[in-house]
């Protein structure tokens, strides 16, 4: 049993997530967690809403609310589709909890007391036209490193490196397009030159154990040829204050979000623990050097968790160049890998929600099941390249493998079982052929687990569905309802059989597939969870600000990750389909809704904004 930390990237608030984002985030890491739940280990899943900065400021102004109103909006509308979509979170937060600020401030703190945060004069951006500093988001221009001319003043999404406005060639304002002013403004910055050996030798190692996938630590290991200080403050008025005399009361100087949401992963652990009732019960994932964590994230989040996060760990720990002592936390676990996807496009192109190339999560699910989108999203999403997400494709994929190939298999059983015996059978003396399907999918916990846990899981699931297509192959061969004259025992033998290998390929299929594993399961008369569910919660702050939703979950009761006996004489009832197939005029029906010619889709909330985040494709 290890203690295993799941850290899920935390989305911005700033809009309703799209399929992209939880594609790249959240159902892969979702599945990883059910899978190590049930392999034993123990598990903690943490994430919340990303709710400072700049990207919540301009939608917020947009929608002519004030930025606690748009995250306390969007927070609310991604709680819920996270919990829709049936990712088992211990705890999904927020960052304008009381206990984050607490935590990011006491980061900050140990991080300038141990050398690692360095003021510095530089150049801000400001408009000319209003006098008030411009963000670096709403500066654009041309890159200096690939020549792409949309680059934007934090970060060019077309080569991924991230930039300074001054960098940028002929600069301007993309508000009212005019050319920003420079003037001096003071900020911290971290001293990444400082700890530049540190992160390569930590980085190194991981490059050595190989488990990254090949283009994140490639990725990563190109980072360390870019170790410039970089600011983790910033001239604007929404964030965390700057925790030291002279900067916590100044209402224009706060926090960057590559010292605010990253640090969730521990202020959420911190506050899962203070609500759990053992405060110190977080330090198992964090202290204990055994202990291992592992980021999951979209591509363009690479630089964040691998770069900026190790080496904000190390400056808390005390381990760059400077030395230093690890602050009231101890000395803090580096992550053991990040797991990045790469994009999902959608019907060939970006996801643009000002173009209507864009689906939510919450209309996707009013009109489809979770486990069909989960589905595409394990068989088909971006695990080590770009993927497209057609609709053609999705409607495939549902009726040809979901519904033709494991929802018929559990019909056609639990209805023969049921109409010719009414419970599981006793079986007589297994033939050959009945040993050889049962070892098969016994055999198969060991392939598809090791899979997931290395978070391959395009092969994790095609594997368990090879395994139901053994057991399609059996029913068919053995043909049962031609035995009901001929052969009652034999029938008997081969319905427990398949009663037997279909419980086997349902918790293979579990983690993946979560919503409809709890109805396999009760479909052949068994009780209890096989798939434990989160639950939205409403809470008080721990330190007295304002009541928010969370999404939790007991998880603590896992179903074994291998075969379970099933019993003769267990009652089973008359089936109900479990898949919902898709007619194909599904496909042009959305293509014509994609297009605008049937009405806006349902939700759509961003005032036709692009909201690029976590997993989004870029620019867009
Ligand atoms: N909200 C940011 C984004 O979507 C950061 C997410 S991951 C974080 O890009 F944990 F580092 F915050
Ligand atoms: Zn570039």
């Amino acid at each position: 049993m290890t203690h295993v930390l799941s850290a899920v990237a935390w989305p911005y608030a700033n809009g309703p997530r799209h399929i992209g984002h939880v594609a790249g985030f959240g159902v892969p890491s979702d599945v990883f967690s059910r899978y190590m739940r049930m392999a034993g280990h123990d598990v903690l899943m943490v994430s919340g809403t990303d709710e400072h900065g700049t990207p919540i400021l301009v939608q917020a102004e947009r929608e002519g609310v004030t930025a606690r109103e748009l995250a306390d909006r969007y927070n609310r509308v991604i709680v819920e589709d996270l919990a829709a979509l049936g990712l088992s979170y211990d705890l999904f937060t927020r960052t304008t909890t009381r206990n984050h600020y607490a935590v990011s401030q006491e980061m900050f703190r140990t991080v300038h007391r141990n050398g690692y945060l360095v003021e510095q004069v530089t150049m801000g951006a400001i408009s000319p036209s209003t006098g008030r500093t411009l963000p670096d988001r709403f500066i654009e221009g041309t890159c200096p490193i690939c020549g792409y001319t949309g680059a934007r003043g934090d970060q060019c999404d077309n080569c991924g490196n991230q930039l300074d406005p001054i960098d940028l060639i002929d600069p301007h304002s993309r508000i009212n397009g005019e050319t920003p002013e420079f003037v001096e403004t003071r900020h911290f910055f971290l001293d990444l030159p400082a700890l530049a050996e540190a992160l390569s030798r930590y980085l190194h190692e991981r490059a050595e154990e190989g488990r990254w996938r090949p283009n994140v630590i490639n990725f990563s290991l190109n980072l360390l040829e870019d170790m410039r200080p970089r600011a983790m403050t910033r001239d604007i008025d929404w964030g965390i204050p700057v925790p030291l005399e002279g900067w916590e009361d100044n209402p224009n100087k706060r926090l960057y979000v590559w010292f605010d949401a990253v640090i969730g992963y521990l202020s959420a652990s911190i506050e899962w623990a203070r609500r759990s009732g053992d405060p110190d019960a977080w330090r198992r994932w964090w202290n204990d050097p055994e202990a291992v964590s592992y980021y999951f994230m979209g591509k363009d989040n690479i630089t964040f968790h691998a770069q900026i996060w190790p080496a904000e760990l190390l400056a808390y720990d005390g381990e760059g160049a400077r030395g230093g002592e690890p602050g009231e936390y101890g000395r803090l676990n580096l992550p053991t890998e990040v797991v990045s996807s790469e994009f999902l496009t959608m019907e060939g192109g970006k996801f643009s929600s000002s173009r209507g190339v864009v689906i939510y999560v919450r209309d996707m699910l009013t009109r489809y099941q979770p486990d069909a989108l989960r589905y595409f999203i394990s068989a088909a999403g971006p695990e080590n390249q770009d993927t497209d997400f057609t609709w053609a494709e999705f409607v495939r994929r549902t009726n040809d493998e979901l519904v033709a190939g494991w929802g018929n298999l559990v019909n056609r059983a639990a209805s023969l079982i049921h109409k010719n015996v009414g419970s599981i059978p006793k079986p007589g003396d297994l033939t050959e052929a009945d040993h050889a399907l049962l070892a098969h999918t016994a055999k198969a916990f060991d392939t598809v687990g090791s899979l997931i846990e290395r978070h391959r899981q395009k092969a994790a699931l095609s594997e368990a569905m090879r395994v139901v297509g053994e057991v399609n192959k059996y029913v068919s061969d053995m043909a049962p309802w031609a035995l009901r004259k001929t052969d009652p025992d034999r029938m008997a033998t081969v319905l427990f059989v398949t009663a037997q290998a279909i419980s086997d390929c349902n918790t293979l299929l579990a983690p993946f597939l979560p919503h409809s594993a709890q109805q396999v399961h009760e479909a052949f008369g068994r009780t209890g969870t096989i798939a434990p569910m989160p639950e939205i919660r409403e809470v008080d702050d721990l330190d007295g600000g304002p009541a928010y939703p969370v999404l939790t979950g007991d998880y603590s009761d896992p179903p074994p990750w291998g075969s379970v006996p099933v019993e003769p004489g267990t009652p089973v009832p008359p089936p109900a389909p479990i898949f919902r197939k898709l007619d194909p005029s599904v496909i042009d029906e959305e293509l014509a809704r994609m297009r605008g010619e049937s009405g806006p889709a349902t939700g759509e909330t961003t005032g036709g904004a692009d909201t690029p985040a976590t997993g989004d494709t870029p620019g867009g």
